[in-house]
């Protein structure tokens, strides 16, 4: 079944001519995105959307989540807005509500966050494990996970349970690089680790980044949050897909990630900036300006979590990034789109996302706007007009 969408204000589309096209017309057939080109010479299909002059974006795809949890951190946030500093050990009370949560609450938890974001224009989502930190608990979040998102990545690395559990940090470590990731390795395409002072070491993060790569996954890194650190030569050293949050780099971090993508024939690593994490951390911003200008992909993503994060919306973190960051627009959304694709590896190929191009998946997000603009110009307002997910419209 062909469906023609017509009457666009703007096709931002994010493909590899990264173009924004006036009087265009799309075609989805069935999940797909089939046809491009000028209203004008739209072939003619089964049915018909008419978006009244509308931008059309790809959905954004927010490459970085910690969705799975239970309990309430509002006194932390309060305390902190009254100058208390972040500090990770506020995990270990969110993993606390976690572990009492029984299966179906967390199912459900996880399952309403999926589709507030979905009604946001979020179309990809990765979310992380990271607040179980055993194996029964890791499992369990890992399999959730699974069922309600596309990408899933094993953060049994976030913090030592050593409060929760007792447990020193070389048992733990070892626990998460054998029994933990093998309970988990079915449902996960990932593994992370939280690599700074207060959560892993350097050469903790390695042996646990390696025994995740013999697992057959694909590595992210939290890294220099906190304060400057090893986290981002790290990543690029074991071929990271991304490394994330990035507010403490020096010359040589920004370097190193630059010359990750000197060889054409292989994907470096992307720096993922977390603005509204920023933010709710009072952490200086990430330079994702002067990454972009040391020729770094930069994806931009909600790190929707409860301790640094609260927020699933990808617009507020668009926003940020043009009025604070100083990125323009164009970049932001790029970012938010193309930018996560990349961050995850889905990029190319069939039932790629991120971008608006002929094979890829057809997940669309209408403004609530004539053109993209509007989402840094009328900050907090509600910009959705309709989202679509491989070709589906999501029910509002
Ligand atoms: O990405 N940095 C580590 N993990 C989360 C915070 C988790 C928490 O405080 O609950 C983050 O900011």
């Amino acid at each position: 079944m062909s469906h023609l969408i017509t009457g666009i204000g703007e096709l931002v589309t994010q493909d590899d001519d990264d173009r924004v096209l006036p009087d265009a017309a799309l075609v989805l057939d069935g999940p797909t995105i089939a046809w491009i080109g000028p209203a004008s010479s739209a072939p003619a299909c089964d049915s018909a959307t008419d978006v009244g002059g509308r931008a059309v974006l790809p959905g954004w795809v927010d490459s970085h989540s910690h969705l799975v949890f239970d309990g309430d951190r509002s006194a932390e946030f309060a305390a902190r807005m009254a100058g208390q500093a972040y500090a990770a050990g506020g995990i270990a009370v969110t993993v606390g509500a976690t572990r009492t949560a029984d299966d179906e609450r967390l199912r459900q938890l996880v399952r309403q966050r999926v589709a507030v974001a979905m009604s946001q224009g979020t179309t990809t989502l990765e979310t992380k494990t990271g607040y179980g930190l055993d194996v029964e608990h890791e499992l369990r979040s890992a399999r959730i996970a699974a069922g309600e998102v596309d990408e899933v990545t094993f953060l049994g690395a976030h913090l030592v349970p050593s409060a929760v559990d007792g447990i020193t940090a070389d048992d733990y470590v070892r626990l998460v690089c054998g029994p933990m990731l093998e309970a988990v390795r079915p449902h996960v395409q990932w593994a992370d680790v939280f690599c700074e002072r207060g959560a892993f070491t350097e050469e903790q993060s390695r042996e646990v980044l390696l025994a995740a790569r013999r697992a057959g996954l694909g590595l992210r890194v939290h890294g220099n949050q906190l304060g400057p650190g090893p986290g981002v030569r790290l990543a690029v050293e074991l071929g990271a897909a991304s490394v994330d949050h990035v507010n403490f780099l020096d010359d040589d971090d920004v370097d190193v990630l630059a010359a990750s993508w000197s060889d054409p024939s292989r994907d470096g690593t992307v720096a993922t900036v977390l603005p509204a994490c920023d933010l709710s951390t009072r952490a200086p911003l990430a330079p994702a300006r002067r990454l972009l200008d040391a020729g770094v992909p930069v994806a931009l993503a909600s790190n929707c979590n409860p301790g640094t994060s609260y927020t699933s919306s990808m617009a507020f973190c668009v926003a940020t990034a043009v009025l604070q960051m100083h990125l323009t627009v164009a970049e932001a959304v790029r970012a938010a789109t193309w930018g996560g694709a990349l961050a995850l590896g889905r990029h190319t190929g069939p039932g790629a996302v991120g971008s608006l191009t002929v094979g890829h998946r057809a997940d669309l997000h209408v403004l609530e706007a004539p053109s993209m603009t509007h989402l840094a110009y009328r900050p907090g307002m509600p910009l959705t007009h309709s989202v679509w997910r491989a070709g589906q419209p999501v029910p509002s």
